[in-house]
């Protein structure tokens, strides 16, 4: 047996015609670079445009040029296109077309452009297009979290630490503690738009180009700040994708985490919340049961954003300058993320809205397991002057007492607490009760509902100006 043959053989299948077949299909990269199209005529027609202001291409083949592209949008996007694999990525298919439209003039579109920069500003302006959109959805969420904490500024659940009850917080506070993470993921993507504000187009293949073309112009009307300043740098840079998919990752794991406590929440045991029957289902087999399926593939399709992260910087890693076609991987992992982190923060967003609040399962929850035995010691600090590690030591004892007695702490009677501490008064019981421990709290940025409407109202203020 011929080696040829052994291994014509071993190609079978998808690739029986050989090299070429298989060539072919891990070169393409129309199947999923085909999302770039707008983007890809927008810098099209702003290239061409700068091109004839330049007197590097005449005003009638300019003409024709952005002519043709507008008619291959429409065509795209009523699906009368045909994209073909042999013309292997969006850009080709574009030009290609374009020959055939308007014949000759088409070649001289690509004059002082490579495949390298034009594919660099499609990505970065679909990206930062994608970086508003997360905007938007996170400031939809911000103000639906908004909502919960105002309605539920004075709701008293318990605070956790090692996942135990550690002291009372309301659930309005630990709404707001999600404001400020995914206000941080917001004032993130600011950030990253920021820096990927810049055009790599006019870098042509690596090295800049010897025509005078304005570079200052075609960034400009693509709605970019400046000119990004090296050229090797603009077709070999991918950290805008990276920054994206970073805080992507980072969203996702705040997305997860939330989504994780709905689960909790959820289950008859803490029975918090209820979700609405829009995001949870049936089982098919115990009728009893109310999944909470969107959390959880908030909290599933968390492990693919973050994946998609690794999988980009570990492609970038050993990328030596410039461009390389290892590159053309940046695509797929920066649809999915986006497209998956879009559907994360409708799904939490929906969630967060509907779900039934059970404030009287929270209190008591938050009343059980001595949550405020913090406040018990503080009370014999504040009120007797004892030093703290005593205090502890004092409520250590009142607890015991309280377990012995399988009662709550609050409900010791005065003699119990004496019979620990001779100085202890009535006015103790002010801080046991939970209501009161948590209306305690007013330090900034704690749990007293005082302080927590306060933090709603500034954050109101600052959404309306973001
Ligand atoms: N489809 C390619 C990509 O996504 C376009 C750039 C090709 N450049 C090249 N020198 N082969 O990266």
């Amino acid at each position: 047996m011929s080696d040829k043959k052994t291994s014509n053989q071993m190609w079978g299948g998808r690739f029986a015609s050989g090299p070429a077949a298989i060539m072919e299909a891990i070169n393409a990269s129309i199947s999923f670079d085909r999302k770039l199209y707008a983007q890809d005529i927008k810098g099209s027609i702003a290239h061409s445009e700068m091109l004839a202001q330049t007197g590097i291409i005449s005003a009638a083949d300019q003409e024709k040029i952005a002519h043709g592209l507008n008619t291959i949008l429409k065509e795209i996007e009523a699906g009368t296109f045909e994209f073909s694999t042999r013309l292997e990525d969006i850009h080709m298919n574009i030009e290609a077309r374009l020959a055939d439209l308007i014949g000759p003039a088409a070649g001289r579109l690509h004059t002082a452009r490579s495949r390298n920069d034009q594919v660099a500003v499609d990505l970065r302006l679909w990206v930062k297009d994608e970086c508003f959109r997360v905007a938007e959805a996170l400031k939809g969420l911000i103000k639906a979290l908004l909502e919960r904490a105002e309605e539920h500024a004075a709701t008293v659940m318990p605070g956790f630490t090692h996942m135990q009850a550690a002291q009372p917080v309301t659930f309005g506070h630990h709404c707001m503690a999600y404001v400020e993470m995914f206000s941080r993921d917001l004032s993130r993507v600011r950030d990253a738009i920021e820096r990927m504000d810049e055009s790599p187009l006019g870098a042509a293949a690596l090295a800049g180009t010897s025509f005078p073309i304005d570079r200052h112009q075609t960034a400009k009307a693509l709605g970019f700040r400046e000119p990004m300043r090296n050229s090797l740098d603009s077709v070999s840079d991918r950290d805008f994708a990276l920054e994206f998919l970073a805080l992507a990752a980072i969203c996702a794991t705040h997305l997860s985490r939330l989504a994780e406590e709905i689960i909790i929440w959820s289950t008859p045991q803490f029975g918090f919340v209820r979700l609405s029957d829009s995001f949870s289902t049936g089982s098919s087999i115990m009728p009893q049961k109310k999944n909470p399926d969107a959390a959880e593939l908030v909290r599933g399709k968390t492990g693919r954003v973050t994946g998609h992260l690794v999988g980009l910087l570990t492609v970038m890693k050993g990328m030596p300058l410039t461009y390389g076609k290892d590159m053309q991987e940046d695509k797929e992992s920066a649809f999915d993320a986006a497209e998956t982190l879009d559907l994360m923060l409708a799904a939490m967003t929906g969630m967060v809205s509907d779900m039934t609040i059970n404030a009287a399962a929270m209190k008591k929850a938050a009343g059980s397991g001595h949550a405020t035995a913090t406040d018990l010691a503080d009370w014999l600090v504040r009120t007797l002057g004892l030093p703290f590690r005593e205090a502890h030591h004092v409520t250590g004892r009142a607890v015991a007492l309280a377990e012995d007695k399988k009662v709550g702490l609050e409900k010791l009677s005065l003699e119990d607490l004496q019979s620990i501490n001779p100085g202890i008064t009535a006015d103790i019981f002010s801080v046991l009760a939970v209501q009161n421990s948590v209306k305690s709290r007013t330090s900034f940025g704690g749990t007293a509902p005082s302080e927590v409407r306060k933090q709603i109202r500034a954050w109101k203020k600052r959404l309306a100006k973001a």
